[in-house]
């Protein structure tokens, strides 16, 4: 942990973890480590990568996450087992710096009918598991999941027993988000205030946001001794979700004449990043979401927009390029050259090196002969789709397709495989993305279950893009897919067609672990 951390508030991501566990946030491996540079890049303090022993993959992404991305701990989540903790170490080891996170359920409701253990053993598993962490690594977390409903006097006892095996960072969830910030502040005091030698450790807030409140209640924490909060971005998460970090770190330095704590987030990458998770992951960010939204900072009412041509404090907190909103005139279009691409794009919070700049301002060029205007929101989706399409065995060399009213709708589409053959199929369906489907699992051979489709326009305008995702069904795994373009039959091919090379990868992956396992059998 850095020393400027711990005279802040140190910031704790779980995106990969909880963020991921969100129905429909699985991600793969390419992704996750995308995602962990951009967290990286934020200068988040710790990246939770993953729960190793929740499938071969999570262990496979955490251990990838820890041999290739320096600067934050990497962590990995188990349970109170000795093989989980063990397989955690297995994955966390190659990061400079590793966490192992502990966690066993404190309440009565979780020992009774989940756990089906009484306080003694629960106590004895917890203390021991800890041990165990703390001969592996020097940095160890132990949450007490569902913390906020558990007896106080039991959880002092965990806390204080816990500590004494060795925990670095104590942490107590709201898991259910059934606290309120008064209640949940004096949780945070009763512990400092009671258990021995807590100033020893950091401790740590994780809450859900069931009734609305993960951000504040995690605000009301920090005013009350903690020290480090586990969040996400977008507030993704199980159910409701989890606290947002954009949110309580632009809270944290908003106000921090109130709060007298910082954060180490490099805030100018909050929206990019934000825009990277959302469409990594299909899920749309709220227009009137705070920080990131796309109406966070946009003043519609005339007395609004008169107060702030006269000075913006008159109706503004914050500044939008603080958070990675450019507030800049220039407008981009087709003449426009690589130099100012690149400024702009820098101003927007990302960082590209040449290789990933150069692609991206060959499909900005491109984009921009069939565009009036381009707008931010553009560049943002050339950048953060840069690599979702190009990951599989095929790509659409062609696409055709036809529709009207009483007409028969149909689509030809030509396919390239990897291997250099390709493929032409047609079908027609109640509609041309109906069409376009059915052709592209008749090209391929894979018929899949359609579960979801969404379509949102990227920016304002009819020459707008449409951004289409995919959820889908296939042998009893959910995939999703995503793509973009100014014609949405053909975003929602490139989503389909992503799904498509989802799957065959997963296919050869499992292939390949099944070669292994009999290799070494
Ligand atoms: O919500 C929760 O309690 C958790 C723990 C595993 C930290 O996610
Ligand atoms: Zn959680």
């Amino acid at each position: 942990m850095n020393e400027q951390s711990r005279n802040g508030v140190i910031i704790f991501d779980t995106t990969l973890r909880d963020g991921e566990q969100a129905p429909g946030c699985s991600m793969t491996l390419r992704e996750k480590l995308r995602i962990a540079s951009a967290l990286r890049d934020l200068r988040v303090d710790i990246i939770e990568a993953g729960f190793t022993a929740a499938s071969p993959g999570d262990f496979e992404s955490v251990e990838a996450i820890a041999g290739q991305i320096e600067g934050p701990v990497i962590c990995g989540l188990a349970r109170c087992h000795p093989g989980d903790i063990e397989q955690t170490w297995q994955a966390v080891k190659g990061a400079a710096r590793s966490r192992i996170h502990v966690f066993v359920a404190t309440s009565p409701i979780h020992r009774e009918y989940k756990l089906n253990i009484d306080r003694d053993t629960l106590l004895k598993r917890a203390v021991e598991s800890v041990h165990m962490a703390r001969e592996l690594c020097t940095d160890v977390e132990f949450s007490a999941e569902d913390a906020s409903r558990t007896e106080p006097e039991f959880l002092l006892e965990v806390i204080t027993a816990v500590l004494e095996a060795g925990a670095t960072t104590i942490n107590l969830p709201d898991t259910v988000g059934y606290s309120v910030p008064a209640e949940y502040a004096e949780l945070i005091r009763h512990i400092r205030d009671h258990v021995p030698g807590i100033d020893k450790a950091i401790l740590s807030v994780h809450c859900h946001d069931d009734l609305g409140m993960a951000v504040a209640n995690s605000l009301a924490a920090v005013s009350a001794g903690a020290r480090q909060i586990e969040c996400t971005i977008n507030g993704i998460g199980e159910r409701a979700g989890n606290c947002a970090l954009e949110e309580v770190v632009m809270a944290l330095k908003t106000r921090t004449g109130f709060f007298g704590v910082d954060t180490a987030i490099d805030t100018r990458k909050l929206h990019s990043t934000s825009r990277l998770v959302s469409s990594v992951t299909g899920m749309q960010v709220p227009r009137n979401k705070a920080i990131v939204g796309d109406n966070a900072f946009a003043h519609e009412a005339g007395i609004h927009q008169h107060g702030m041509l006269k000075h913006a404090s008159t109706y503004e907190i914050m500044r939008p390029e603080d958070v990675g909103i450019s507030r800049s005139n220039l407008v981009l279009g087709k003449h426009s050259g690589r130099h100012a691409f690149r400024e702009r794009v820098g101003e927007l919070g990302f960082e590209l090196d040449e290789i990933e700049l150069n692609r991206a301002f060959a499909q900005f060029k491109r984009l921009a002969d069939r565009k009036k205007e381009m707008f931010d929101a553009d560049i943002e989706s050339i950048i953060v789709n840069a690599d979702s399409t190009s990951d599989g065995p095929w790509r659409i060399q062609e696409l055709h397709s036809t529709a009207g009213t009483g007409a028969i709708c149909g689509a030809a589409i030509c396919l390239q495989h990897e291997d250099g053959k390709t493929i032409n199929e047609s079908a027609v369906g109640d509609g041309p993305v109906e069409a376009c489907f059915l052709a592209l699992e008749a090209a391929t051979g894979i018929s899949m279950d359609l579960k979801h489709f969404k379509v949102h326009s990227v920016t304002i305008g009819e020459d707008s893009q449409g951004d289409v995702v995919v959820t889908v069904e296939y042998n009893g795994r959910s995939y999703r897919g995503h793509g973009v373009s100014l014609d949405i039959v053909e975003a929602s091919a490139l989503a389909y067609l992503e799904v498509i090379n989802r799957v065959c990868r997963h296919a050869a992956v499992e292939v390949n672990r099944a070669a292994e396992n009999i290799a070494t059998n």
